[in-house]
């Protein structure tokens, strides 16, 4: 269909000054620059939430388009060679091939994408978190399209009332799968509450017949660690929602970061924490490398346009969930390296501490009592 629109949100950390806690500008400016010169996009926006750098992008061209993927792959090649060059930590470190090959779906960047016919007034939220894994929207976004104490709109609103098609990934087998919500809630959580696993990958909204309708919501589902086989960083995932208008309102789909919920990620990817709500301007990690992040910027859609952004969380609405995460941080890390601050061993495979053990291991004698 011609009026067709495909936003596109495709992250990376190529680079970070100082430690893991930011983008330099310079990087920004690089990936701007080389955006403007390409004639593929409708509009774009590069922002940056900690150390990841973050492509919002408008265009015809549809999801999983090569020439996109290029684009934003050649954006983060170049900006690595000025990361590198300003000797910044972890320059490159989420490009994990050499060259570009078709889809930077496997390469190492987060990607999520939707393709939409423009309402009359299309309001989209770009969720950004950093240090922290795809899982992270588990929770958030099933209280948004499920949970009715979350969003009025579940019981207000009689265009909500069928309900929505949770997609949901199992990232060890490969498989995917569909809920119909309400009637599967108790079987989506099933799943969804193991969120190093099985992560939302879309939610649709549900026609009369229960068949899938407009797209609602993409979410990233790169695990970074997964992918290269072992410890590079954090995926740092990034989620679209659409709302209004027989969808979440924005305050239903912005709720759920009122309360900090617990996360994987932190430092050296292996904590569990608090993800805080803050403003862009305030998203540097740098207290044990976190709490971890989330980040949301606002936009309405005018024929492709990207009219904003908002930075929706520069609210002080959200003082007291940054204070709770505070609090929560401040407790959490009394435990030190002790389970559950740290993650629980299966989470920890890609990290180094399996090179911590396997020196001991020799040292291992059988327990003869
Ligand atoms: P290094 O061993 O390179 O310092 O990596 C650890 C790390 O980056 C955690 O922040
Ligand atoms: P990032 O994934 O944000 O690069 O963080 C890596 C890390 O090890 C932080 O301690
Ligand atoms: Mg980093
Ligand atoms: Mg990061």
């Amino acid at each position: 269909m011609s009026n067709d629109l495909t936003l596109s949100v495709i992250k990376a950390d190529v680079g970070s000054h100082v430690g893991h806690t930011s983008v330099h500008p310079r990087l920004i400016a690089c990936a701007q620059s080389h955006l403007a010169e390409s004639d593929l996009l409708d509009d774009f926006h590069v922002t940056a939430v900690g150390d990841d750098m973050e492509l919002i992008m408008t265009h015809k061209h549809g999801v999983d388009n090569e020439e996109v993927h290029e684009l934003a792959w050649d954006a983060f090649f170049a900006a690595t060679e000025i990361a590198k060059d300003l000797k910044l930590y972890g320059a490159g470190q989420d490009l994990l091939a050499d060259a570009f090959s078709g889809n930077v779906k496997g390469l190492g960047p987060g990607i999520a994408e939707m393709q939409i016919v423009e309402r009359p007034s299309e309001p989209v939220i770009i969720f950004m978190a950093d240090k922290t894994e795809p899982g992270a929207w588990n929770l958030p976004l099933f209280k948004i399209f499920a949970d009715p104490f979350n969003t009025a709109g579940l019981v207000l609103d009689p265009s909500m009332h069928d309900g929505f098609i949770f997609e949901v990934y199992d990232l060890i087998e490969g498989k995917k799968i569909d809920f119909s919500v309400p009637e599967e809630m108790y079987d989506l959580l099933a799943f969804i509450g193991a969120p190093s696993r099985f992560v939302i990958r879309s939610i649709y909204r549900k026609e009369g017949d229960g068949s899938r309708g407009d797209i609602a919501a993409s979410a990233s589902t790169q695990r970074l660690n997964i992918t290269a086989g072992e410890y590079v960083g954090k995926d740092d995932p990034v989620c679209i929602v659409r709302c209004q208008s027989g969808l979440p309102a924005v305050g239903e789909v912005l709720e759920p970061f009122a309360n900090p919920h617990l996360v994987s990620g932190w430092m050296r990817g292996s904590h569990n924490g608090p993800i805080m709500p803050t403003s862009l301007e305030s998203a540097v990690p740098t207290r044990f490398d976190g709490p971890p992040r989330v980040c949301s910027l606002g936009f309405q859609l005018r024929n492709g346009e990207l009219l904003g952004p908002k930075d929706m969380f520069d609210d002080v609405a959200f003082d007291e969930a940054r204070k709770k995460a505070n609090k929560i941080a401040n407790y959490m890390r009394e435990m030190g390296p002790f389970e559950p601050h740290r993650l629980p061993l299966d989470e920890m495979e890609y990290t180094t501490l399996p090179q911590v053990m396997e020196r001991l291991q020799d040292r291992f004698k059988p327990i003869d009592d």
